[in-house]
């Protein structure tokens, strides 16, 4: 059934599309038709194509009641814009449809899962969440929320849990058990974050059946938009913790994402955790979601924003917030590496190639720039004597630019947008440890807007937004002693077939 929320959600993301040119937007990562949008949901793979869903409200560049806003692709490049699939429409979901997930079942229909939101009035006269979960069947495009919903409410968490932060079910189903799991996130009784495990056997009718993890207020307190995933021979256990502390360069305060890496016992449900990394080490990056490809990749995109700094924005852009570029993920020596999808590579154009370019005053260099590109950067001492520094300029122009400085000495890799031409006092730089001695190498992936780098094969990731002019389109390369560099370096173009 389509709502009359529904309805004029639809309209108006219609009505507005045209009115903003594809100019003014990335020209390869998700946004919204208009306004607002956050965590990517319902990443999933339906009748040979993807799709994916996100937090959206259309009518303001702000956080509003949730509905859910719809694309698909084939290739996790070039996206097609859908019609809104949820709102929130109903008295279960009347404050919000949050983030939840999708798979297609065995009998070809679109099931999406997702966190039901509906404010209530306290016995002291607070206004406090109640987060129930929810299912939506559908053939794609149009959803119908099922005559059983809620299918899961605070009678279905442990004694003491929270029933206002309970949220974000991702689920998947296991043919050869014939059944659907899902994990969510919620508050355990000692106020911090825990991962919850259900099942149910029509996707319908759910059970919980153990916790998965709890953090135990050691890794942030509430764990929102858990992922759990077998991957080369680990387990991963994706999750996006509100309230983090700094820990060393590893972690940062507030809001963070952690990759828990350990032995899943499939029949006993026990997860057993061993080791844990940050995800990004970036400043925009919340929220990631995986699907598995039929040719059995495992892909993660994320919401490429941040809750601390969402609230600044650039003047007279009618869309606010964005995906990642799509990630290939894998596991190796118990890390999680990622590196852009392989399809990217189709749209390359321009090849420019450099190699052996000795670098340390200010160096330009010829055919390199560019604010929607591919680059790969590698360098090594050019002489016995080592170098101490070595610098990166991006988006370079008018006195802008974003930096990307590594020091081998001390492993430092420092991402900073100071001078990007941002107006707020927000948080600009991230400094993290990349560890490669003297020899790195850098992929880096421009989309008007952002900065996606990857070093090494894959080994880190550190992602930012900026919002600097789009004239400002320079690239240029200093070092502290002798650096030797090549660079590969192609533009992406999206208008060819
Ligand atoms: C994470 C999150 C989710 C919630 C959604 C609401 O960014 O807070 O936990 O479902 O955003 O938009």
């Amino acid at each position: 059934m389509i709502s009359n929320k529904l309805q004029q959600a639809r309209g108006f993301e219609e009505n507005w599309l045209s009115r903003i040119p594809e100019t003014d937007r990335p020209a390869f990562h998700v946004t919204g038709s208009v306004g607002w949008i956050n965590d990517p949901n319902g990443f999933s793979c339906y009748n040979g194509e993807y799709h994916l869903f996100f937090q959206y409200h259309p009518y303001s560049n702000d956080w509003g009641p949730m509905h859910w806003g719809h694309v698909k692709t084939r290739d996790f490049i070039r996206w097609e814009r859908l019609p809104v699939a949820l709102a929130p429409d109903m008295e279960y979901d009347k404050d919000g449809c949050f983030s939840g997930s999708a798979v297609q079942t065995p009998d070809g229909k679109h099931l999406l899962m997702y966190t039901g939101v509906r404010s209530v009035i306290t016995e002291r006269g607070e206004k406090e969440d109640r987060q129930i979960q929810c299912i939506a069947m559908g053939d794609g495009i149009n959803y119908d929320k099922v005559a059983e919903n809620p299918v899961l409410t605070g009678a279905d968490i442990p004694e003491g849990s929270s029933v206002k932060d309970f949220r974000d079910p991702k689920l998947w189903y296991d043919p050869a058990e014939k059944v659907y799991y899902s994990v969510i996130g919620n508050r355990s009784a000692d106020g911090s974050g825990a991962v919850l495990l259900y099942r149910s056997e029509d996707g319908i009718h759910w059970q919980f059946v153990t916790v998965l993890d709890e953090c135990r207020n050691e890794y942030g307190r509430m764990w929102e938009c858990p992922d759990f995933f077998s991957l080369d021979g680990e387990h991963v256990l994706l999750v996006s913790p509100q309230e983090m502390k700094q820990i060393g360069l590893e972690f940062h305060v507030g809001n963070g994402t952690v990759c828990l890496m350990g032995d899943y016992d499939k029949k006993n449900h026990r997860f057993e955790r061993k080791r844990l990394h940050a995800i990004d080490y970036g400043l925009d990056f919340y929220a990631p979601q995986t699907l598995e490809t039929p040719d059995g990749r495992r892909i993660m995109i994320a919401w490429m924003q941040n809750w601390a700094t969402c609230h600044s924005q650039p003047d007279k852009i009618r869309w606010f917030g964005e995906m990642t570029l799509p990630r290939e993920l894998s596991v190796r020596n118990g890390r999680l590496y990622q590196v852009p999808v392989r399809e990217l590579e189709n749209y390359r154009t321009n090849p420019v190639v450099h190699k052996d370019v000795v670098v340390s005053s200010d160096t330009t260099l010829e055919g390199v720039r560019g604010r929607v590109l591919d680059m790969n950067v590698k360098i090594r001492p050019a002489d016995e004597k080592g170098y101490r520094k070595f610098k990166m300029y991006l988006a370079k122009g008018d006195g802008n630019f974003t930096s990307v400085s590594y020091r081998p000495a001390s492993g430092k890799v420092r991402m900073d947008r100071t001078f990007s031409g941002f107006g707020y006092d927000i948080v600009n730089n991230r400094s993290f440890l990349v560890d490669a001695g003297q020899e790195l190498t850098v992929r880096v992936v421009m989309d008007r807007f952002s900065i996606e780098l990857f070093f090494g094969d894959g080994k880190q990731a550190a992602t930012a937004v900026i919002y600097t002019p789009q004239h400002c389109d320079g690239i240029s390369f200093e070092a502290e002693g002798n650096v030797l560099m090549d660079v590969e370096k192609y533009d992406l173009r999206f208008d060819k077939e």
